[in-house]
């Protein structure tokens, strides 16, 4: 399973980048805005940036165009920008259609806000790079998010799809180890996820004893 982090922060990206772990990044406007990256120039200087972090891993950047026109003029631009960025899409009725035409053109794509089975059909259908189902915001709305991803799993293998399935919104540490387990291809998530994976206090017990003996020797 590849792992994504799910930020616009360069300092987080470096840090994740720096455990030698990172496959690639996933942003969108959210988290650009809380970055206060402001303007096209501000925006595609970036997304310079976090591709020069990540050097070969992929890059999410996310189109704010809802008609087709406007949302394929917006992507081409954020797929000029570097051979890793791949342009994320809503799942809409003229997204579908982009997402067609950015694979037919040999620009690829992620999908998102994708919170069905069906909505993951025709992202794979339309030959999405990736498809985004939102598990941690299907839990907040009190339905099972790694049910969902384990449903897509299950279809795009007996379909025989190549679209591979990028569970994003993760919220927990555990959320990483279910998706690996049902077999999501790629977790996106906040650095304290990816650190919280480190933690168990059996470690933390077991090493303070060791440096303890290790005095001894
Ligand atoms: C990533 O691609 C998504 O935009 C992101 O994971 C959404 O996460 P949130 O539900 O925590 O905003």
């Amino acid at each position: 399973m590849k792992f994504f982090i799910d930020t616009a922060n360069l300092a987080q990206i470096r840090e994740a980048h720096d455990l030698g772990i990172l496959d690639g990044v996933t942003t969108n406007p959210s988290l650009m805005a809380k970055e206060g990256i402001k303007g096209e120039a501000a925006i595609m200087q970036h997304y310079k940036d976090i591709c020069e972090i990540v050097g070969s891993g992929d890059v999410s950047a996310e189109v704010f165009s809802t008609d087709f026109k406007s949302i394929i003029e917006e992507g081409q631009k954020l797929a000029a920008i570097d051979s890793n960025i791949v342009v994320k899409v809503p799942m809409i009725k003229d997204g579908i259609k982009a997402i067609k035409w950015f694979t037919d053109n040999s620009i690829r794509t992620n999908c998102t806000l994708v919170f069905s089975a069906g909505q993951a059909i025709l992202a794979a259908k339309a030959g999405a790079k990736y498809v985004s189902p939102f598990i941690g915001r299907i839990d907040d709305s009190n339905w099972d998010g790694v049910e969902l991803i384990a449903q897509i799993a299950q279809i795009y293998s007996v379909q025989g799809f190549k679209t591979e399935i990028l569970a994003a919104s993760i919220r927990s540490a555990l959320h990483i180890v279910k998706c690996a387990e049902v077999g999501a291809d790629v977790c996106t998530c906040p650095l304290d996820s990816i650190l919280g994976l480190l933690k168990h206090p059996l470690t933390d017990i077991g090493l303070a004893k060791f440096l303890e003996d290790a005095k001894k020797m």
